[in-house]
């Protein structure tokens, strides 16, 4: 029998302007669940905008975002209460402060310090190698490892989901099938929903259950399921989207 699923996050119809650019075009695309879900599309397609008015970064002229089926007016602050995490573009990690420092600053919602303790043991247990670095400063690690630290830092607040924008920019090939790893890791460990951007098609398909197609703000392609349609992502593969 198939269960009918909630909704758990989910933007519709969303308009965001910056100035003369239109960076989405009502664009309406959800998360289930448990799911990984990959946004794909040309340069400028609107794929971080997308991330951005999830989280409440971006500014949403119309059309709505949804938390459990209910509108919400997205602000970082409240979508973070709300279990959401989102990691920018370009490893943002603070690069003066240790690993540990790093990941400690990703528990603004915990008080124990006890509590704290474990979940920076969890986060190396997904990335050893940060325990080993647990005391050098960020700027001493390499790109793979600061992309590591950033991710580390929102699996710190226990997130029901996971925004993740380009996790694999930058990495060798080696680093980003890793890093592909790691991600089936997190959603597979606390059925953690992840919503990734992402321009490596081929080894992203292998962990995604569903695809969005971006292109000039709007989604033009949205998979049933895992049933891809190999010609529509091999032309945003060979970058052919009109
Ligand atoms: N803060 C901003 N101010 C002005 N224009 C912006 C801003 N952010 C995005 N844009 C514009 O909105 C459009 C969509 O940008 P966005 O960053 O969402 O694209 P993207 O799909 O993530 O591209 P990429 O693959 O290059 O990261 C682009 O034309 C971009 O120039
Ligand atoms: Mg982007």
């Amino acid at each position: 029998m198939n269960k009918v699923k909630e909704k758990l996050l989910e933007m519709k119809g969303v308009v965001v302007r910056y100035g003369g650019i239109t960076a989405n075009d009502r664009a309406s695309l959800y998360l289930d669940e448990g799911e990984i879900v990959v946004l794909m599309g040309p340069n400028g397609a609107g794929k971080s905008t997308a991330l951005k008015a999830l989280f409440g970064l971006a500014p949403i002229e119309s059309g709505e975002v949804r938390w459990h089926e209910k509108t919400v007016r997205p602000n970082p602050l409240t979508m973070t209460k709300m279990g959401i995490a989102f990691v920018s573009q370009g490893r943002r990690v603070f690069t003066s402060l240790t690993v540990k420092e790093n990941l400690e600053m990703g528990a603004i919602n915990l008080n124990d310090k006890q509590e704290i303790a474990v979940k920076i043991e969890e986060v190396y247990k997904i990335f050893p190698i940060l325990k080993t670095k647990a005391k050098q400063n960020a700027w001493q690690l390499s790109g793979g490892q600061q992309q590591m630290v950033a991710i580390g830092r929102a699996l710190m607040s226990d997130p029901k989901v996971l925004l993740l924008d380009e996790p694999s920019l930058g990495l060798s090939p080696k680093m980003v099938k890793e890093m592909f790893e790691k991600i089936k890791e997190i959603n597979a460990r606390h059925q953690t929903a992840i919503m990734v951007v992402e321009h490596n098609i081929k080894s992203v398909l292998k962990i995604a259950h569903r695809v969005y197609v971006l292109d000039k703000g709007a989604v033009v392609y949205a998979s049933h399921g895992h049933n891809f349609n190999e010609q529509i992502l091999e032309k945003v593969f060979l970058g052919e989207m009109e």
